[in-house]
């Protein structure tokens, strides 16, 4: 079950270099954020599968040093729209259009779309843009515990050095979270022992009959 395996993942800390993911598991996690839903379908954010371990150490250095990232096999990094426009709205549109065929219906959705978000401020849509690649975030964590692949979902990095090492604000995207993959080296992993925390469910959950 899942739900069992989401017991058994762990924001891992250090990872095995002598253990790569496999590429057939690292692309069954990469299809899982290409499924993730997204507000409207839009998905504002691309993904990078940073491989390259010239790259990987540049990021490390750009995350306080977090070992995971050279140490792990492969680096998701999840780089939101830094902005909506029309062009990217309208790109949306055509693609739907071409899938489903003609619909006055989706066009005028998207003009109601547009109306709401290209007069908001470039963070503001940013920052929904984001909030979208932390759902397929979500999802990816999912499907690497699925697969017994460790994982470190982290925001904490230096995302303008992300950027820069990226080349991703030429692309209008802004750096957002970060996903190393790879194997826990359990002799080495002081959080692997440690028991897992969460809330209780009383104080998470309300019922409401
Ligand atoms: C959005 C996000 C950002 C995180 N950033 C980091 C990080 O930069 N470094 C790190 O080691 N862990 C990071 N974590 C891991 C959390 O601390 C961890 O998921 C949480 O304490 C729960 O523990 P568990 O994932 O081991 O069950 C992050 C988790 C999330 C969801």
């Amino acid at each position: 079950m899942l739900n069992e395996k989401l017991s058994w993942r762990y924001a891992t800390k250090k990872m095995d270099p002598s253990r790569p993911v496999s590429e057939d598991k690292v692309a069954q996690i990469v299809e899982a954020i290409q499924m993730a839903p997204t507000s409207s379908g839009v998905q504002p954010f691309e993904l990078f599968v940073v491989k390259n371990p010239e790259i990987r150490a540049q990021l490390r250095e750009a995350a306080y040093d977090q070992s995971q990232l050279t140490d792990g096999s492969h680096v998701l990094v999840f780089a939101a729209w830094d902005n909506y426009s029309e062009e990217r709205l309208d790109a949306v549109l055509d693609h739907n259009i071409a899938e489903r065929g003609e619909n006055a219906g989706l066009r005028d959705y998207y003009t109601k779309l547009k109306s709401m978000y290209l007069p908001r401020d470039a963070g503001t849509n940013h920052d929904h843009a984001a909030r979208q690649a932390y759902i397929a975030l979500g999802f990816a964590l999912a499907v690497a515990a699925e697969l017994e692949v460790d994982s470190t979902p982290m925001e904490g990095f230096d995302a303008d050095r992300f950027d820069e090492i990226l080349g991703l604000k030429e692309k209008g995207l802004h750096a957002v979270l970060t996903l190393p993959l790879g194997y826990r080296q359990a002799d080495a992993d002081w959080l692997l022992p440690m028991k897992k925390i969460r809330k209780p469910l009383d104080e998470l959950v309300t019922e409401i009959a």
